[in-house]
């Protein structure tokens, strides 16, 4: 949800801002902009759409490299007001002294621009950012010098705000703030680099401070200095970046999203690896909150969108391996219900970012009702990370593309991990299962061709219903969000027990099913579920394991996977349907990476 960059240093800026911009457009595309100290004062540059229209922008004005060893830049989702040139980033005063590129929402917005134009403060865009350069610039009419006013400012906002600020008239120092919304500065030999999320500084470095609500940085070339705002103790730590340059580009592959795919097999290994010992889990992270979980007694789990489905995959898992009741939620419904908590309860947050406002809010709310709070995040050190108690990382690597894939298989495995972990009776086989997923979702990947064909046989239908039950209900949900993100088409998850009661109606033969039929307990009542369909004459794509004769009968095609205990299902059903939505989308010509109106990581409410 907007990606803002900042560099101070020996190099030229504007290359490593365009690059660095190229690097967060995953968390906006609506337009991009950035401002640079030149010998000629700060010079800005805007362009609506993606960044490639700002870099056809320079080249088109003949604007030269600029001589410019600071600078500023954002790429945006927009929030408020549409997104043209005005109100693209970096934003500006009356006087263009303070330029601002933000992350987050101004909540108190309308009241300080009131307050702002009652004292002839004049507005240009219509976005809540613009506030922030005019209310620096009123402090400093009132006398203040450039940090005091910010640190004034700041303490006026209320909302969420990641910022990268420079002034016009100092040309050594770049500041930085955060609350709410995620930003990390990047070490380097006398310079510095400051960047939304990890991906955009690996390039240049693998030292980074990640900075804490209410903390404002200010940096030069050579030093930063950190304070809170509030005046309470700042909480430092350089940490390491874990991620290489080759997981954040494309290789070989047209779109991050197929990359991210094919990674599969990779990520579950990387999501088990060292943690599967003979007498069982071992999971580090956990060690600290022990004692407390072998006397849980009931499990909320807290996510968004592919993370949610991911949980209630969760649910499932831990219900039946672990013996714990669990009920997730969507991170925005649970952080404003109000209900009784028991002591011995424990949430547990999925975030691939680490940094998603409603999973962050939810979190802060269980906190705070003094839950034991427990993360299963894949980007080392974001916020999610940092304030839950204790937690498990996916260790998936940079997930780019929108559309979440690799993250959700990585998100099932922690949380088969976790179920065994807490199991006080462990479920036989399933660990030695777990070795094999990586090689049977390679067996998939390696007829991907054939889902290729199917995705040319159903594009042309405009509505879907994907259909599952047990542990395959979530999947299918996943499955249809993954088509709707990517090819705009309709489609709906549905648990296939509840097809008869609704659904069944839009059933005709132009609304075809894809079915989740894999060989478990519950493969005759969806054999009766499809039967239903086929009856209406509905279209049946159907998921089924290898050997299953009877499924032929009656879907219209069959794509087979390898057989697996149950719980483990989702890590082999869901390929299949990230590949059909990837496929569909690409054919139907859209950016599958970078889909209208979405965000990768949505750091507003
Ligand atoms: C956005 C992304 C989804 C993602 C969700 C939760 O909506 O587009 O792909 O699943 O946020 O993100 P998180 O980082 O918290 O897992």
């Amino acid at each position: 949800m907007c990606g803002i960059i900042g560099y101070i240093g020996k190099q030229q800026a504007l290359p490593i801002l365009i690059d660095g911009l190229k690097k967060l457009e995953y968390r906006g595309y609506d337009s991009a902009g950035f401002a640079v100290h030149s010998g000629e004062g700060v010079v800005v540059k805007k362009a609506v759409g993606q960044v490639a229209n700002l870099e056809k922008a320079i080249l088109d004005s003949s604007f030269q490299i600029l001589d410019s060893n600071i600078g500023i830049a954002h790429t945006r989702w927009a929030t408020h007001g549409v997104p043209n040139e005005v109100n693209s980033h970096p934003h500006t005063d009356c006087k263009q002294r303070v330029f601002v590129a933000h992350n987050g929402i101004i909540e108190n917005y309308k009241e300080l621009k009131h307050y702002l134009q009652e004292r002839g403060h004049t507005f240009t865009s219509a976005t809540d950012t613009e506030v922030v350069a005019h209310l620096i610039e009123d402090f400093i009419n009132q006398g203040d010098d450039f940090e005091k006013a910010l640190k004034l400012a700041l303490n006026m906002l209320r909302g969420a705000y990641a910022f990268a600020i420079i002034d016009a008239e100092n040309s050594a120092v770049l500041y930085a703030a955060k609350c709410q919304s995620p930003l990390v500065i990047g070490l380097g030999q006398q310079e510095h680099f400051l960047a939304s999320d990890p991906s955009a500084l690996i390039t240049h470095t693998k030292n980074a401070v990640y900075l804490n609500d209410f903390e404002m940085a200010k940096i030069s070339a050579g030093e930063i200095t950190i304070e809170n705002i509030r005046r309470e103790p700042t909480d430092t730590k350089v940490v390491t970046l874990e991620w290489n340059l080759e997981q954040a580009q494309k290789g070989n592959y047209q779109h991050f999203m197929q990359k991210e795919i094919f990674e599969g097999p990779e990520t579950v290994k990387l999501a088990f690896a060292g943690r599967l010992h003979e007498a069982g889990v071992k999971l580090g992270g956990l060690e600290q909150v022990k004692e407390k979980l072998e006397t849980i007694k009931r499990v909320i789990i807290c996510a968004c969108g592919t993370s949610y489905y991911a949980g209630l995959v969760g649910e499932y898992l831990f219900e039946e391996i672990a013996g714990i009741p669990v009920e997730t939620h969507f991170a925005s419904e649970f952080r404003y219900r109000q209900e009784p908590f028991e002591p011995g309860t424990a949430a547990i947050f999925i975030s691939q970012s680490g940094e998603t406002a409603d999973t962050l809010g939810a979190l802060r709310k269980a906190k705070e009702n003094g839950l034991l709070t427990l993360g299963i995040v894949n980007v080392v050190g974001s916020t999610i990370a940092r304030e839950t108690d204790a937690g498990v990382y996916n260790h998936a690597g940079p997930e780019i593309g929108v559309a979440s894939t690799k993250a959700f298989l990585s998100q099932i495995t922690v949380l088969a991990l976790m179920a065994e972990y807490l199991a006080k009776v462990k479920r036989p086989g399933l660990l030695e299962e777990l070795r094999n997923i990586p090689g049977k979702i390679g067996a998939i990947l390696a007829r991907a061709s054939e889902i290729e064909k199917l995705a040319e046989k159903y594009l042309y239908h405009k509505n879907f219903i994907f259909l599952g039950r047990r542990y395959n209900y979530p999947t299918a949900l996943e499955g249809a969000l993954k088509l709707k993100e990517i090819s705009y088409l309709h489609a709906e998850g549905y648990g296939a027990g509840e097809l008869k009661h609704g659904p069944i109606a839009m059933i005709g033969k132009e609304f075809p099913t894809i079915a989740l039929v894999p060989g478990n307990g519950v493969l005759e009542k969806m054999y009766s579920n499809l039967e239903e369909i086929k009856a209406r004459s509905g279209p049946i794509l159907a998921i089924a394991t290898e050997g299953d004769q009877h499924i032929s009968a009656i879907a219209s095609d069959v794509f087979y996977i390898p057989a697996t205990l149950e719980p483990l299902e989702p890590l082999l059903t869901v390929v299949p349907l990230q590949l059909l939505a990837y496929y569909i989308g690409a054919k139907l010509g859209y950016n599958v990476d970078k889909p209208r109106n979405l965000a990768k990581s949505v750091t507003v409410e």
